[in-house]
């Protein structure tokens, strides 16, 4: 297993620079939840660096390697495979990165459309992912920023649901997995607490 700074060099020849920016910047934001939080600082910034490893692939190269690994492929994905790049991802990040964590591997495995009952690390790495500092300004970006640090519940719930409300403006129901507002829902009823204390 190679160190941080080793990978760092590895995938800035496998991304382009925009995206190897990006893959900085969600590794550090990582680090810097896992500092608010508490949790493996370096597993955060390992999730982080790698969790885009395959976000170079066209969709048909993603469906093809999907095929090829034998992972599993939902009708969403096969939609829009730009999706499978979670799995794709933590298929390379176990066989051809060296990495071990089955934690680490679910984080890049499901950051793309979080789902129930994630890890601390997977909400940080979901989380991360829609608010590093490189990203381009959307509205509600900077209240997802500012729940991050505070719950990571709350923040997860307000990045499904801005998602959401995207995907359905920019009329593309396609790109959305049944599962995303099942999903939103979970997290709805787990920010519950902390939702009711910031508005009384
Ligand atoms: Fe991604
Ligand atoms: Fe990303």
């Amino acid at each position: 297993m190679q160190s941080q700074w080793e990978l760092e060099e590895q995938l800035k020849k496998v991304l382009n620079e925009k995206r190897f920016r990006h893959t900085l910047g969600v590794s550090d934001t990582a680090a810097a939840l896992t500092m608010a939080h508490g949790g493996d600082l370096q597993k955060a910034r390992l999730a982080g660096v790698l969790h885009d490893c395959a976000k170079c692939y066209s969709d048909a190269e993603l469906l093809a390697y999907a095929q090829k690994f034998q992972l599993p492929i939902t009708e969403v994905e096969e939609q829009a495979a730009y999706l499978l790049h979670g799995k794709v991802g933590a298929y390379f990040a176990e066989h051809l990165y060296g990495v071990t964590d089955e934690d680490v591997l679910n984080s890049i495995r499901f950051h793309t459309t979080g789902r129930v009952n994630m890890t601390q690390l997977e909400k940080i790495i979901f989380i991360a992912d829609y608010i590093e500092p490189t990203r381009r300004e959307i509205p509600g970006l900077d209240q997802c920023r500012a729940y991050a640090f505070q719950d990571l519940n709350l923040a997860t719930y307000e990045i499904l649901k801005n998602t959401l409300q995207y995907l359905e403006q920019e009329q593309k129901p396609s790109a959305i997995d049944p599962n995303t507002r099942i999903t939103m829902e979970y997290y709805k009823e787990l920010s519950q607490n902390t939702m009711d204390k910031i508005s009384s």
